[in-house]
Formats: C-alpha cells, structure tokens, sequence
C-alpha cells in the first residue's frame, strides 16, 4: 500500500473543515441573503412573511386542532391550552404513503389528510363529530355553521409556501423527497379544507404553519422565564428558521390584512436554499454528486450540507471515495476482530453502494462511540449496512470521515442562527438578557453534541464571541406542529374577531360620515357609539 489508511482519511477529513474564517464569511453572505430577502421576492432566502405579527406569553388558553404534514409522517391532535404554560395533547400518527409523496393529482395526498382528520374526531372527539356531521349534512349551506361549534385547525406544512394570509399560500416547492407537479402554485389551505368540506367535517382551517414558526410559538409558550424567543429553527429531514423580525425591515410589499401594533412579524426564513449560487458555501466533490443526482439539483443547497436526509449520503459518498482508491484498503482483507483473525467484506446488497443508502443516524451512533474497539460502531456497520467484520481501523476511518460532515453541519448550523441573532441586534440591546432559541429535528436532539458545536462556532463569530455565546440558549421544542400551530389556530382566530371589530368601526365611521353631510350645518361632528 502506497498510503495508509489513516493519511487517506486525513485528506478527506480535510475536505470538510470548515473554519472559523468560513464561519465569519458565511455569516456576512447570510445577512446579505437575508436583507435581500427583504426587500424583494424571488431570492436565494425567501423570508416569507407569514402574517404571525407576536409570540405567546403561556397565558393562552382554548382546545384547538393541529395537522402537520412534512416529513415522513401524517400527525393529527387535537391541544387543550391550559394558558397557565401548560397543553394537553392527544394525537395519532400515520406514515405517508410513498405513493402519495409522488402522486398524479393533489387530491389524492389531501382526501388522505382530510380522512385521517375524521378518523381522529371520530376516535378521540366522538361526540363532538356527531352531532356536527349531522347538523352539517342537514343544513343547506355548509357556511350557515355556528363557526364558534367548528374546531379551528393550524395546518403546518413544512414546504416552502408564498403566504398571502395567515391561512392562504401557494406552494413554491416541493422539497424533501414530495414531488406532486399539480400542487405547485395552489392555496394548500384550500386543498385541505375542499377535502375536509367533502367529509362534513365540523373543521376550519384557520392557519397555515411552518413547523419553523410552530417551534417558534411552542417553544415562546412554554420557555422558561421571561425571556421571549427569537427563532424556530428545525433540524431534522430538512433544515430551515422562522424568526422576529422589525415590520420596518421588511421592505418588500405584504398583501392583506395583518395586526400592525406590535410593530413585528414572524418572518420563515426558508434557509434551505441559502447560497444556491454558491458565493460562499463549500462544496467538495462529493456535496456536488449529491446535488446533480437528487430531484431538484441546484436548489436546497445550503439544506444538502446540514440536514438529516442528505447527511448520510454525504458520508456514504466520500466512503465509497476511500473505499475505490487503490492506495489504500479498506473494508477488504484480514481483520482483527474481536473473534481473532478474519476477513472484512460487504455483504452483497449492502446500502453502501445504493443512493440514500446510509441511514443518517449511522453518523449520530459513530459519533457517541469513543471507545478504542469501536465495537457498537462496527456491530452498526455490520447489522446497518452488512461490513462483515470491520477492523478497528476501518471504523476508524469511517467515524472521521463522519464525524467531520457531522461538525461541518453543526457549524453551518451555526451560520444561520448567528446571522440571525446579529440581525435582531438582541445582543447589543440589552446587556444580560438571554436569546433564546426553540429547535427541533433528529440532528439537534440525537447527534451528540450538535448544540456544542453550534455554540463554538458562535464564540468566533464577529458580532457574537464569547460573551454572546454565552448568552444564547438553544432549547429543545418539540411539540411545533402541536401546541404551535394551535397556537398560530388562535392568533387566527384573534385576528377574525378583531377584524369583525375593525369592519364594524369602519361602518360606524361611513355612517358618521354620511351624517355629518346630510346635516351640513352641524357643529361637531356625528359620532356613533
Ligand atoms: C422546507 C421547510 C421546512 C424544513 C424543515 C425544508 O425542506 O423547505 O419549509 O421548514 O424543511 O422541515
């Protein structure tokens, strides 16, 4: 052998590094993106608004019904907000189809949403559904409903939405392995509800939700202290931030109507797609082969280097790169193993030569072991992807290489969210007060020490450094598509009401109006209480 194996893995580690001067220069491209995102549409950041324009504070109270569609599962609950911080949540879970991830028309992935959303009522909420199903079959026009005897729904789907109302939008894109081309550029809220109208199900639609913005809400109820929360970042499948954002930086136009008095608005970031021109993001070799064999190459760039289902492929891609190279062996011949001396092959099959065939989760399991035998490591490369008898070595080789796509993600990671906090200038405007930070998503609860790296990374950012780092706290949210989305259900719900108010003043003033002409001679002007 020509190199060893420990040289040849160096040099692909290597590939991974990303510094601290990466980090810093990331963070001025991303504040870049971002203000360009909010300026105008059609940028590499989108930065939706998504008419959500304040945070909880735990005092909110009601039962409310949550959907969330965007990953692998189907989640249907039904939130009991105790407004004391406190939910009670019950919910049922149902795995997608893949057929209806690629399926010809919208219909048929919605008529399954909406008919888990009747399974779910008639189980947990049975009378409740009866006694509307009934009224609703009998009545002529479904809109003649009592609204207050509907159950309000926040529907978070985690695709990237053009929002025109806090429940209308029109879908950008798929993205995470969905592909239904008769979807793109329709109002999913009104997918949803058509299907729901179908069944007579006693269910409104109120608000469309980002599992970013959810988190975001989830996460502002339930924090502990005062502190409000200023992002919702998941990183799970997909990777992406909603956060706080001023209503005067948000200089593109917003159509519709929106509560201005808190001078805020929750912006969806969508920063998967960060830097798809690739200014400034790293791109080895094998990021590159990912992106040109995926289903949308070009698109989500920032995404394939961070999140949960592009992860393994990168590490099963840079593997098979060392395996191939005839410098060095690896996985092949003789062996130490804990049984003596054997012989390392791969199984036939194995999904180290299959796209997507590295689980990601391989990466958080070579990362928790430390050991010198590498045993759980090479039971998993055994039992996940059939390397029969892998030497210590190898697997060695395997946890470097994984455990530098694993930082380089981390440290990405810690791109967004800094150039995030620096924007909302939290830091510099208070001086002890804590940032925080609602995640969710696989990576950040399961690979071990995610939010570590994060806050190293933090400490050499401009604008952040040790002091700042210290002050952001990143806390675990996991209930976003339950508890948030019930949450945003009732901000909706808020809104209409206040709305219903601001029409009637709006009469009250025409009338006023009308008035004071008819009577030009008075004095003051007519009011009416
Ligand atoms: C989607 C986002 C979503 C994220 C996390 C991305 O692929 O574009 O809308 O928030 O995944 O689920």
């Amino acid at each position: 052998m020509a190199n060893s194996l420990g040289e040849e893995t160096k040099r692909i580690v290597a590939q991974f590094d990303y510094t601290d001067d990466d980090v810093n220069k990331g963070v001025r491209e991303f504040l870049r993106q971002m203000n360009e995102g909010l300026q105008k549409d059609g940028t590499s950041i989108s930065q939706i608004p998504t008419y959500v324009t304040g945070v909880p504070d735990g005092t909110e109270k009601g039962l409310y019904m949550a959907v969330d569609l965007g990953g692998t599962n189907f989640r249907v609950c039904s939130v009991h907000l105790n407004g004391d911080t406190t939910f009670n949540l019950t919910y049922s879970k149902v795995a997608i189809p893949k057929e209806l991830m690629v399926a010809k028309t919208s219909k048929e992935l919605f008529g399954f949403l909406a008919k888990q959303i009747e399974i779910f009522l008639k189980k947990h909420h049975e009378e409740h559904f009866e006694a509307h199903v009934h009224r609703r079959k009998s009545s002529k026009a479904p809109e003649g409903y009592e609204e207050e005897s509907m159950f309000q729904l926040g529907f978070t789907f985690s695709f990237p939405v053009q929002q025109f109302g806090i429940n209308k939008g029109s879908l950008i894109r798929w993205t995470k392995g969905f592909d239904i081309p008769d979807t793109i550029g329709k109002d999913v809220c009104a997918l949803l509800q058509d299907e729901i109208d179908l069944l007579h199900l006693p269910v409104k639609v109120a608000a469309l939700v980002n599992d970013t913005v959810g988190t975001l809400m989830a996460r502002s109820y339930a924090a502990p202290g005062k502190t409000t929360t200023l992002i919702g970042a998941i990183f799970g499948t997909g990777t992406n931030g909603a956060y706080v954002e001023k209503i005067t930086n948000l200089q593109k136009s917003v159509d519709g109507k929106y509560d201005k008095s808190t001078g805020e608005m929750v912006i969806n970031t969508e920063w998967g797609s960060f830097d798809n021109q690739l200014n400034v993001l790293p791109n080895t070799q094998y990021d590159a082969k990912l992106d040109q064999d995926s289903v949308n190459p070009g698109i989500q760039i920032f995404e394939k280097r961070v999140s949960g289902m592009f992860l393994g492929e990168i590490v099963r891609l840079a593997v098979v790169n060392l395996y191939e190279n005839t410098n060095v062996s690896l996985f092949k011949g003789a062996s130490n193993t804990n049984d003596g001396q054997s012989t390392t092959h791969i199984g036939d099959g194995s999904g180290l030569f299959q796209q997507w065939g590295l689980d990601s989760s391989l990466m958080s399991v070579a990362a928790a072991d430390t050991t010198p035998e590498l045993s759980t490591l090479r039971q998993e490369l055994d039992s996940q992807l059939q390397i029969r008898s892998a030497s210590v070595e190898d697997a060695q080789a395997f946890k470097d290489i994984a455990d530098a796509i694993g930082r380089r993600a981390a440290r990405l990671s810690a791109v967004a969210l800094g150039g995030i906090v620096i924007q909302s200038g939290r830091l510099k405007e208070t001086k002890d007060e804590l940032v925080d930070i609602g995640a969710d998503g696989s990576l950040v609860e399961y690979y071990p020490h995610f939010r570590e790296m994060i806050s190293e990374a933090f400490k050499a950012t401009e604008g952040i450094g040790a002091e700042g780092a210290e002050r952001i706290r990143i806390g675990i949210a996991t209930d976003g598509s339950g508890v948030g989305a019930a949450l945003i259900a009732l901000v909706a719900e808020r809104m209409e009401n206040k709305g219903i108010v601001d029409e009637l003043a709006g009469l009250k003033n025409d009338a006023a109006q009308k008035l004071a002409g008819a009577i030009p001679s008075a004095a003051k002007p007519a009011t009416l209480t």
